[in-house]
């Protein structure tokens, strides 16, 4: 029988790490983020400066969805101030 304690904290420390998006390359989603956040606005531009898709390329349509929805995010607020709905 498993011991519920050493479950309980496998799973805390599994949620205290970052969330990996590139699991070959170990770049998180965090690490993403704060590349858009900081210029990147293509699918390509992401693989050069964090390296994540470039190993088994399984996380493409993720790292592409990450990026479509950040650059949504950041458009929102000015189109909100605007009223405009989309
Ligand atoms: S999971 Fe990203 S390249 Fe394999």
């Amino acid at each position: 029988m498993t011991d519920p304690d050493s479950v309980f904290t496998s799973k805390v420390l599994q949620s205290m790490r970052p969330p990996m998006v590139c699991t070959c390359v170990q770049v998180s989603r965090q690490a993403l983020v704060k590349a858009i956040q900081d210029g990147d606005r293509s699918f390509e531009e992401l693989q050069k400066h964090t390296g994540c898709a470039t190993g088994c390329g399984c996380c493409e349509s993720s790292v592409r969805r990450l990026l479509s929805d950040e650059m949504n995010r950041q458009v929102s607020p000015t189109d909100e101030k605007q009223g405009r709905l989309f």
